[in-house]
């Protein structure tokens, strides 16, 4: 047993998700703050957690709500909680729940709050259109004027080329590169083959079709009924394909870089909508309210590198400390979960748990050391899952959790990778 930061033990009581579906298919007409709020609604529901309770919420989002950039806070604004309960939206990229989640225990293990509710969502179905530069000054200009030919003259100074819109893209802002170009640069750099990550992609469909035939993910997922009729319902993940094969994969273009590339639409995770959340308690709370918590986290730690260089690898500078926080090696570990951005990036990041150049880099004499694959992503990853960006890390903490408790296991690591260069890793345990 261990608390972190010397301060109290926090237990990771319950979580659950609404299946996650790709972007433009059945969650389309659902923002990320209804998404949020379906997840928080169900977990409270489920729980029979009284509303009055839950004293902070805390969410992750990666592309905001101009209008309602605090999504946390729209989400506590629900029925099923005060007006009382204090909310903060954080953004830490693709770990933006993670960071939810350890803002949360945060608060809790310096005592200030008991109950918290932390999580995140996204909608890739639904994200902001820009004006172009000289469309937002003449709109500007337009709405200041004060007479009719004012107003005529500042949007008459339009351009065609300002009518374009602009969406935004997921690239680094300072090296311009996109995610997907990222991963293939990884893929060069340390010799990860096309049939390694398609290969890797198909295990994580076939683990995550059978999680999802045997029960194990849907239970981690609520029906969500979908608006304006509320006529059909989704169940589960849309984006597992039980029938996909090695041939299959094998067969589709690279999309980043065309002529030389080893990354396709197979391999990398898709675009996808969804929310996820966690209720958070002290050890104390929790037990006087009876609750038998999925389990505590025991340590965690974020770490960045220069975004130029292998965008998606900083996991390997953070796994190292946060299982030295933990007072661990991997081979106390029963159970890995690895965000899969792309397959090219969770092989470099497997690549550099065994490399003695990154254990240096981390402060560590020794690698982490090679994750046995039968305690690596047991049912799938964010390949074939999907990856709500604001989400994912709230995904995979109940998934670890749930999966150490049916395999009776007592440590579990996990890992995200983040845009900006970014890494987080968390140990947890049960009892
Ligand atoms: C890679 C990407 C551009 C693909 O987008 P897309 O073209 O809309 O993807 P689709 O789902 O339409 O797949 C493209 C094709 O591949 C096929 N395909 C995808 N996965 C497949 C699989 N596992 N098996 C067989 N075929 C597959 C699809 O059926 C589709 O075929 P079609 O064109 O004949 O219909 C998009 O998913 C993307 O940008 N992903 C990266 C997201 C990212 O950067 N994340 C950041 C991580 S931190």
């Amino acid at each position: 047993m261990a608390t972190f930061g010397n301060g109290r033990r926090v237990a990771i009581v319950a979580g659950v998700r609404t299946p996650f579906t790709k972007a433009g298919t059945a969650f389309k007409s659902l923002s990320a703050i209804d998404l949020g709020k379906l997840c928080v609604a169900e977990l409270i529901q489920r729980t029979s957690l009284s509303g009055a309770e839950v004293q902070a919420l805390v969410f992750g989002t990666v592309i905001p709500n101009v209008v309602a950039p605090n999504i946390a806070r729209e989400v506590a604004l629900m029925p099923l909680l005060p007006k009382g309960v204090q909310a903060f939206s954080v953004s830490r990229a693709c770990a933006s729940a993670n960071q939810a989640i350890t803002d949360a225990a945060d608060q809790i293990a310096l005592g200030h709050i008991d109950t918290a509710i932390a999580g995140g969502a996204e909608s890739l179905s639904n994200v902001p259109i820009l004006h172009s530069q000289g469309m937002a000054e003449a709109l500007v200009l337009a709405s200041k004027a004060k007479t009719f030919g004012g107003r005529v003259r500042a949007l008459a100074s339009v351009r065609p080329k300002d009518l374009v819109p602009i969406t935004p893209a997921i690239a680094e802002p300072t090296t311009g590169e996109t995610m997907g170009q990222s991963a293939e640069k990884m893929a060069k750099i340390n010799n990860i083959s096309r049939e390694e990550q398609d290969h890797f992609a198909l295990r994580s469909h076939r683990l995550a079709a059978a999680g999802t035939a045997d029960g194990r993910l849907i239970a981690e997922q609520m029906p969500v009924y979908v608006p304006p009729r509320f006529e059909s319902v989704v169940e589960s993940d849309n984006g597992i394909r039980s029938d996909t094969s090695y041939e299959a994969l094998s067969q589709l273009k690279p999309v980043f870089d065309r002529k030389y590339g080893s990354v396709t639409a197979g391999n990398a995770s898709p675009l996808t909508d969804g929310g996820a959340c966690v209720l958070l308690m002290s050890e104390e709370k929790a037990r006087s309210l009876g609750y038998e918590p999925l389990g505590y986290i025991r340590s965690y730690a974020y770490a960045a590198l220069d975004p130029g260089e292998q965008l998606l690898q900083a996991p390997v500078l953070a796994a190292p400390v946060a299982l030295h926080r933990a007072g661990l090696t991997l081979r106390d570990i029963d159970l890995v979960e690895m965000h899969e951005a792309f397959a090219a990036q969770v092989l470099s990041n497997l690549r550099g748990f065994e490399s003695t150049y990154w254990a240096e880099r981390a402060g560590f004499s020794e690698p982490v050391g090679e994750v046995d694959q039968s305690r690596l992503n047991v049912m799938g990853g964010s390949i074939a899952i999907g990856h709500p960006f604001g989400a994912t890390g709230s995904r995979i903490t109940v998934t670890l959790l749930n999966e150490l408790r049916r395999r009776d296991g007592q440590f579990g690591l996990m890992t995200v990778c983040a845009a900006g260069g970014m890494g987080f890793a968390m140990v947890v345990e049960r009892g």
